[in-house]
Order: structure tokens, then C-alpha cells, then sequence
């Protein structure tokens, strides 16, 4: 029997999702009886090349042509960005539709809404292809993972970033070299904020934390820090002291309450994410039965994150012959677990600064380390140039706030030029 989907956008995602429904039809009416068709597919300009054959599909720009057919019982959401993507994905939820979408920015700023209305009118959303592409993680987090407490997630979730940090790691080149690296071949948008700003990276934490914890999380509740301000020199000298640079979103339950972070963290060598390169993402998840694992693979792109997508078309496929609505992800409201600044979450941290090179300023800047309680670990002289020096230090372990002092107090000695970078350091996982 024919089960009818429609597709709203055909973009890189989308045209992925055309042809691996295609390819798949077979097996999955093997499986279930139902051929899944992809019949009509929403987009701006019907008559742009998509790198796709259209067999059955029809091309439309009129909604209605999808939100309003009946017989269209899943609808495909590939569009991007917040509207008109959530009016069309309530209205198709209140007409009694299924939904997939790859959407993070929906899901993450207006999830709990869209799965209201799925449990409402007793339909289903699945969005594993918002985080991670073709890595399963909303999945095992919410099904296999569900009789752990999940204490820890942290992971490489953004792939434009990890592309240019891994570039100007291996080619020693600078950020702005890199970006447009990671722009010629098609990671980075033409406007690249969104994931070199962190905000990426921070929509798919509020993503996973909101099923890891069991909580509704906000975006706003992310300590967000992008990799802007990392230099080619930080690079190096994180390379000299045993580290490399990745930007790193934390997520931690401490009992109840939760902290989430997302900044370039420097990371030890032996750490396994330290080896997630080019535009590989990796997630380390701790559950208190399982222990630690880690997910790795591809984390956008056309093929992996269809892989994703068909994926749940097709759970949503053997459901509807099974005759029950999977339960969507658990973003609860009922427990609001408070997101908070811990003073016991303390990190190793990185500053690199500019000073006068004059005698007695490094133990002036070195008797500020010792009054603010931060003991060095590791420490870097270079001169840069005539009268001025640069030196980095790692501390040992202190709270985030202490840190934000000191490099306060850091910035204000006469004899400090800049507070040029502070990173925290990621231990080895205890
Ligand atoms: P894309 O290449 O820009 O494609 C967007 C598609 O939506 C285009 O076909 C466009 O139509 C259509 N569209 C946009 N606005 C529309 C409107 N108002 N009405 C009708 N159609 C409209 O985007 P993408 O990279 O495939 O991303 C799609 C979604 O997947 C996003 O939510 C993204 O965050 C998510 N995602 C993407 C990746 C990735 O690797 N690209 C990975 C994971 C998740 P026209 O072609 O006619 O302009
Ligand atoms: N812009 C994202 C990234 C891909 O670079 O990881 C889609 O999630």
C-alpha cells in the first residue's frame, strides 16, 4: 500500500531525503507493507536544478498543496529556520499529520510548543537529524540510554568549527584563512555567525540536554562563546603545552542542577575528542548504569543527514503499521531543573596576555595569580616584539568565576597591554 509524504524544501537536505526514500522504498514495504512516495514537495523556484530526479514527486510553491491534503500523512520538513517552518509544522501536527524535521533552530527555541501539539493531536515528531547528522543521538538518549541518569554530555557538535580549528591546527594558518577555507567548500554560509558565534553548537546542547536531563532548557541558559578570538598563536602554544583547541559543549547534571556551556576549550591529546577532526562531530555521554560512551561521525551533509531523516520516516512507517504514535522526545515541563554558575565546576584555564617587557612584571602578573588563588601549571614567555611580551599560563583548577576575575584584575595592571584569550582546559575524564 502507497503511504504518501510531502516534502517541505529540497535544498541540500531535502534532495538527499528524495532520493534515499527512493532507494529505500523497496525494503520498507518489505518490512511493513506501506511503499513509502514522496508526492509533493513545497519549494521557492520549481525550476532550479537540485541534483535530483523527480519520478513521482511534484514540485510545488503553494503550502496547501501538502498542509491541506489529506491523503499526506507525513510531512517532511526541510525548510530551515523559524518561520514559515513552525506555522507549517503546527498546521500540519493540528491536521493530524506526522512530522520529521532536521530543524535544530525550531526544535531548540519552540520544542516544548511543537510537541505539545504533536502529544495534542496524537501524532508524532521526530527530529534525530537536528543534531549530529547522521550520528543517532536523540535516539539513543531518549530510548536506549533511558534507565540511566545521564551526568555528563560533552561533545563537538558544530562541524564548520571543528573544520577551521582542525585547519589551523594542521596548517597553521589563521582563523580568517581558515573560514575561507571552510567557506570555499561549502561548510561555512556565506554569513558564518551562527556557528563560528557558537550559537550552532548551543541550539543543539539545549537539544540534547532537554532529553539527557529530563528538563526544559532555554538557549539563553547556555554560557555561549565562539572561536572568533582564537589566533593561529593560541593554537601553537595549546599545541606546546600537550593541547588542542576544539570548541566544546558541556552539559552537566550536578544532582539537579544543571550547568551548559558551550567556548573553545583546550583539550589534553590522549583525550579522545582531541582526535575529532576536519567536520567530524563526536558526543562523550556518561550514564550512571552505562558508564561513558562515545558517538562519532558525520554531522552535516547531504547523504548523512538524509540518513537521519529516512530514518525516522521509516520508524514512523513501521509505527503506522503497528498502529501506535511514537512517544516524541521528552522535553518535559513538568521538572525545571535550574541552570546554574556552580563554584565547584572548576577547569584548568588558559590566558594568553600581553604585557610590558620590563623587569619584575612577570612577578608582578605572577603575584596576582597567587592573591586570586589560581596556582600556574604551565608558563609561556615569548617577546613579540620591542618592549613587549606575551605569556601564557595554565592554572590548575579554579572556578569559572574566579577566573573571570582574575582576568579582570589581569586586564587592569598598568603593566598588562591585553587579556588577549581564556579558555578553560578539559581534564581527562576522571
Ligand atoms: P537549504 O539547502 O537552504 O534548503 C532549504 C530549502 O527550503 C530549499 O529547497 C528552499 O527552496 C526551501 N525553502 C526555503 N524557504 C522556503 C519557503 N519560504 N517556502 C518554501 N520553500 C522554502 O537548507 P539545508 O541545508 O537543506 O537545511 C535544511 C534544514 O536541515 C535546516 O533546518 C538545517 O538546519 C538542517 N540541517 C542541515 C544540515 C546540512 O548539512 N545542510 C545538517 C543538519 C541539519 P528553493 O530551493 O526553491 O529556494
Ligand atoms: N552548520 C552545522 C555545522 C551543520 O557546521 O555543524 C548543520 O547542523
Amino acid at each position: 500500500m502507497k503511504l504518501s509524504i510531502g516534502l517541505l524544501g529540497c535544498g541540500t537536505v531535502g534532495a538527499g531525503v528524495v532520493s534515499l526514500v527512493r532507494k529505500r522504498a523497496d525494503k520498507v514495504e518489505a518490512m511493513t507493507g506501506f511503499r513509502p512516495i514522496i508526492k509533493s514537495i513545497l519549494v521557492r523556484d520549481t525550476d532550479k536544478d537540485r541534483g535530483v530526479e523527480f519520478v513521482d514527486e511534484r514540485l510545488t510553491t503553494v503550502p496547501a498543496d501538502i498542509l491541506d491534503d489529506d491523503d499526506i500523512q507525513i510531512v517532511v520538513e526541510t525548510i530551515g529556520g523559524i518561520e514559515p517552518a513552525k506555522t507549517y509544522i503546527l498546521k500540519a501536527l493540528m491536521s493530524g499529520k506526522h512530522v520529521v524535521t532536521a530543524n535544530k533552530d525550531l526544535i531548540a527555541l519552540h520544542g516544548p510548543e511543537i510537541l505539545r501539539t504533536a502529544v495534542e493531536h496524537e501524532v508524532s515528531v521526530l527530529y534525530e537529524a537536528a543534531v549530529g547528522g547522521a550520528i543517532p543521538l536523540v535516539g539513543p538518549l531518549k530510548e536506549n540510554l533511558t534507565a540511566n541518569e545521564v551526568t555528563d554530555l560533552k561533545g563537538i557538535i558544530n562541524g564548520t568549527t571543528n573544520f577551521i580549528l582542525s585547519e589551523m591546527t594542521s596548517k597553521r594558518i589563521d582563523f580568517e584563512a581558515a573560514l575561507q577555507m571552510a567557506q570555499d567548500l561549502g561548510y561555512a554560509e556565506a554569513d558564518p555567525s551562527s556557528d563560528i558565534d557558537g550559537l550552532d553548537a548551543a541550539r543543539k546542547l539545549v537539544i540534547l540536554s532537554s532529553i539527557a536531563f529530563e528538563t526544559e532548557v532555554h538557549l539563553q541558559d547556555v554560557q555561549v562563546e565562539g572561536i572568533r578570538k582564537v589566533t593561529a598563536t593560541d593554537v601553537r602554544y595549546a599545541e606546546e603545552a600537550g593541547y588542542v583547541i576544539k570548541l566544546l559543549a558541556v552539559g552537566r547534571d550536578h544532582g539537579g542542577e544543571l550547568t551548559l556551556s558551550v567556548r573553545p576549550t583546550l583539550i589534553p591529546r590522549s583525550h579522545p575528542l582531541a582526535h575529532v577532526s576536519d567536520a567530524y562531530n563526536a558526543l562523550y555521554v556518561r550514564g550512571d548504569a552505562a558508564g561513558d560512551l562515545m558517538f562519532f561521525g558525520r554531522g552535516a551533509g547531504r547523504m548523512p543527514t538524509a540518513s537521519a531523516v529516512v530514518g525516522d520516516i521509516i520508524a514512523l512507517v513501521r509505527n503506522l503499521r503497528l498502529g501506535y504514535v511514537t512517544s516524541s522526545p521528552n522535553i518535559s515541563e513538568s521538572v525545571r531543573k535550574p541552570v546554574v554558575e556552580r563554584e565547584d565546576d572548576c577547569y584548568k584555564y588558559y590566558f594568553r596576555l600581553t604585557a610590558l617587557d620590563q623587569p619584575g612584571v612577570f612577578a608582578h602578573i605572577a603575584q596576582l595569580y597567587g592573591e586570586s588563588g589560581a596556582s600556574m601549571e604551565t608558563v609561556l614567555q615569548k617577546r613579540v616584539e620591542s618592549g613587549r611580551a606575551e605569556i601564557v599560563v595554565v592554572t590548575h583548577e579554579i572556578s569559572s568565576s574566579r577566573a573571570r576575575l582574575l582576568a579582570e584584575k589581569l586586564a587592569d595592571l598598568p603593566e598588562v597591554h591585553e587579556v588577549n584569550m581564556v579558555m578553560p582546559v578539559e581534564s581527562i575524564a576522571e
